[in-house]
């Protein structure tokens, strides 16, 4: 298990992690599974990129190396700290009464009461393992639902054709504009057209599509919140243009759902969806989604075939059950708020102590940097590997969970100010290559090659 022992100077020079992760390339396309974990999104050969064992926020590499971890803990998923003992107990317990069985798991029925009182607004509960396939349960179930094919969108959805779709233009030469970065080559041609999408906080561009399509949309998802807040009336304008076009309206909560509220951010929000869709935080990190809805629409999920085997296993109903019971055991959305905002704070005061131009955004519980110089993709990799030398897995984002502790915050930021001093000594000298061990980050959907 790891302890608090933490190391000053890591060498990630020829690491196993790197050396595994050249070989994976070989036998993986991609390397890994999902595009948010490659090294490259990091740091770029030095990353140290497999873990052996990961406990709290502290992370063992392939060499041993032990860090702590001050940037997206498992993507967003593991809110409650990594191998939360409450949530694997329940997981143990589950595996040693088996996992499989040609019966049902009970506890399908037990998640599915405990996600509709906490969304009162809903009343029934259908399950998936990872967010994208649930979205695409959601998207189906209101494409059934209308008998309508057309979908109006923003924000990020998942790998699903029905998203990607929105990336197919007249051209095959323009493909891709729309989300740069994301390929949509083998998602039939026949699907152009049936994905619209419009920016947050642009109703003119919903109602524009509406305008146009309204009679063929047959649902309108999105995040009700990521990196900024909805204008006065955004959301309760996009809920009555729903409710009027009879379209279904999807909260995609698969990022926002439990960080910021004990079930969706839309609770705080004050607007009810007709789905809202779940995953990551919701168990911990433990492969389970749902989608969530009203008795009328996910009725159509009965119209439809939506069905598969290992939707029915028990791991991720006992993970997610055994997780959300701890979210209404513990004040788990205020510590993750609290500790974003001391995290927030300390970045700026860091970066004004030694005069680094940098922008803050995002809920506390979600939040991220943006270094506002032209050398900002430099800067940025910079940061991550000097963190990285100083044991901190650190980016441009912070994904508090529970496991972070005042203490850790703390000594983290004082290792950010010292960084951020190197950082702007090296951008007066104008000497930020020099620094730089290795090529520099790369970027969001970005093609990687
Ligand atoms: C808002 C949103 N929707 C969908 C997804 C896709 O979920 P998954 O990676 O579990 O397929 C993500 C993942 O980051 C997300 O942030």
């Amino acid at each position: 298990m790891p302890t608090n022992t933490h190391p000053q100077e890591i060498s990630m020079a020829c690491s196993t992690g790197q050396n595994l992760y050249r070989k994976a390339k070989t036998l993986i396309p991609g390397g890994t599974q999902l595009l948010s974990k490659r090294p490259e999104m990091f740091l770029p050969d030095q990353w140290p990129a497999y873990y052996l064992m990961a406990k709290g926020i502290e992370v063992i590499d392939l060499d041993g190396n032990r860090y702590r971890d001050m940037s997206l803990m498992g993507v967003g998923a593991c809110a409650l700290g990594y191998a939360d003992p409450d949530v694997d107990e329940a997981v143990k317990a589950a595996v040693d009464n088996g996992i499989m069985c040609t019966l049902i798991a009970p506890e399908e029925v037990t998640l599915a009461e405990l996600l509709c009182v906490l969304h009162p607004w809903a009343q029934m509960v259908r399950y998936a393992k990872s967010g994208g396939e649930a979205m695409a349960m959601a998207v189906r179930i209101a494409r059934a639902a209308t008998q309508r094919e057309k979908i109006a969108f923003c924000g990020y959805h998942g790998w699903m054709d029905w998203y990607l779709a929105a990336n197919l233009a007249e051209e095959h030469a323009l493909d891709g504009h729309l989300l740069p970065g994301l390929e949509p080559l083998g998602v039939p041609r026949g699907l152009r057209g049936t994905a619209l999408p419009f920016h947050y906080n642009r109703f003119d561009q919903l109602k524009a599509i509406v305008d146009r399509w309204g009679h063929e949309l047959a649902a309108i998802v999105m995040e009700p919140q990521r990196s900024n807040p909805p204008m006065p009336g955004f959301l309760e304008n996009v809920r009555d243009l729903a409710t009027e076009i009879g379209a279904v309206l999807i909260f995609d909560e698969i990022t926002t759902g439990f960080r910021v509220a004990t079930g969706g951010i839309h609770l705080l929000l004050g607007v009810d969806p007709d789905l809202a869709v779940f995953a990551k935080a919701m168990a911990n990190g433990y492969p389970m989604a749902a989608v969530l809805g009203t008795e009328r629409v996910m009725g159509a999920a009965q119209t439809t075939f939506i069905s598969s085997t290992n939707w029915t296993e028990r791991v991720g109903l006992a993970a997610a059950i055994a997780t959300i019971r701890k979210y209404q055991r513990e004040p788990v959305v205020a510590h993750l708020a609290e500790m974003g905002r001391i995290v927030q704070m300390g970045w700026q005061k860091a970066a004004d102590q030694v005069g680094l131009r940098l922008r803050v955004e995002g809920h506390p519980s979600l939040c991220h940097f943006r270094f506002e110089h032209t050398a900002s993709d430099k800067l940025h990799t910079l940061f991550t590997q000097l963190m990285l030398e100083r044991g901190y897995l650190a980016s441009d984002q912070f994904k508090p969970s529970f496991a972070h502790r005042s203490n850790h915050l703390a000594e983290y930021l004082e290792v950010t100010s010292e960084v951020f001093l190197i950082l702007a000594q090296a951008l007066a000298g104008d000497d930020v290559n020099r620094f730089l061990k290795g090529p520099p980050v790369q970027r969001g959907f970005y093609r990687l090659t």
